[in-house]
């Protein structure tokens, strides 16, 4: 028996149509001058920063956002060519590595500016920057009174351009507008304060996923979509919902069967007892992987084509199910933990509400020995 699941037992496959789909739908969103900074932080959110970034290149996409200079860097190692802006806060050490890959900084703090302006010192064009303000997510940025009066230093000028002026939205798929309201307002005057210095921002930038669908006013001449990129919303259920797919499928496959007796433990402490004699099949993935600890007797998965229980604890590289009311269950036999079988689907927004958590966090969980095998419709 030579075939996926016995040559490659857990993976995740990923559907570059599906993520082509969920651009598409993105920008039905927006007016034709809006771009799109496609947000592939946090290895594109689990789907493998490099491919789906070349994927979304091929898309027309020419503007990417991650978190960390590493990131940044992978991504410039890998070939690609665009604007790649750092989300994250940097360290003055970082400045050097930032600049010989020209990624482009967020600067959310003024202390970094002369450090910039020195590596960038003998570069041939402008370098570009972007500014971040803080409105209301309590994280990142200048604060709305400090930002303004930055222009009239020198700090600004010379080898520095500032190409963007940003804030993140706290509250964009929160049920009440009026957080989101007020950023957008402590934004707009930061902005106003700026341009009526004479200065032009080439991009001006707020809005995440919710916003996009939410905010029209929030999307000005950039947007940054992460989590409806991957086929994920979190809006709430007053919102139309954007017709996305899920991208990420995660699988595995049998590779043990046992019957256990009634009374008979499965798994660490012997939480699981069986109330019957129960046929289990044992599967290569836990929460190494990415499978959270907490889906400990919660989760299900599917086997062909029907839902079956995780029983006892989570392992770190294995989990086990009951398939006691399955047809006999081989091994080599597929097993899907995220994704559609037959005509059963379970995705991450399931799994993420039985353990209280997002889509984001089971996504950017997957573990880094998980394969990711890309495909098209
Ligand atoms: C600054 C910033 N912009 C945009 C996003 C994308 O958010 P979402 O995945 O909700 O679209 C993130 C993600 O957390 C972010 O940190």
């Amino acid at each position: 028996m030579t075939s996926i699941q016995t040559l490659l037992p857990t993976y995740a496959s990923i559907n570059l149509t599906a993520l082509a789909h969920n651009l598409s739908c993105i920008k039905r969103y927006l007016a034709p001058d809006c771009q799109v900074m496609a947000i592939v932080k946090a290895n594109a959110y689990g789907h493998g920063v490099v491919e789906t970034a070349q994927a979304l290149a091929r898309q027309g996409i020419e503007r990417f956002a991650v978190a960390s200079l590493d990131e940044g860097i992978a991504l410039r190692q890998a070939g690609l060519s665009t604007s790649i802006v750092v989300l994250g806060a940097l360290f003055e050490e970082q400045i050097s590595d930032l600049v010989a890959h020209r990624l482009t900084p967020v600067v959310s703090d003024a202390h970094i500016l002369p450090v910039l302006i020195k590596a960038t010192q003998s570069h041939p064009a402008p370098y570009p920057i972007h500014l971040k303000v803080e409105t209301g997510m309590g994280r990142l940025g200048f604060s709305p009174a400090e930002l303004p009066p930055l222009f009239d230093e020198r700090l600004l000028g010379g080898p520095l351009q500032v190409e963007g002026l940003m804030t993140h939205l706290a509250d964009a798929d929160g049920k009440d507008s009026s957080v989101t309201e007020r950023q957008l307002e402590t934004f707009g005057a930061v902005l106003n304060q700026i341009r009526q210095r004479g200065i032009t921002l080439p991009f001006v930038h707020t809005a995440n996923s919710a916003a996009i669908v939410r905010f029209p006013h929030a999307h000005f001449s950039l947007v940054r979509p992460g989590i409806m990129l991957y086929g994920y919303h979190t809006l709430p259920d007053t919102v139309p919902a954007p017709d996305l797919r899920p991208v990420l499928s995660l699988r595995t496959t049998v590779v043990q069967r046992r019957t256990i007796p009634q009374g008979g433990t499965v798994s660490y402490n012997g939480t699981f007892v069986a109330t019957r004699p129960t046929r289990i099949a044992v599967l290569p993935i836990g929460y190494a992987d990415g499978y959270s600890r907490r889906l400990s007797q919660r989760g299900l998965v599917l086997i062909q084509g029907r839902r079956v229980p995780i029983v006892g604890l989570v392992c770190m590289d294995m989990i086990m199910v009951d398939v006691t009311d399955l047809a006999p269950v081989r091994i080599g036999e597929p097993v899907t933990l995220i994704g559609q079988q037959g005509e059963e689907s379970i995705w991450a927004d399931e799994v993420a509400a039985w353990i209280g958590t997002i889509p984001y966090e089971i996504l950017c969980g997957i573990g880094s020995r998980v394969p990711r095998l890309y495909e098209s419709d």
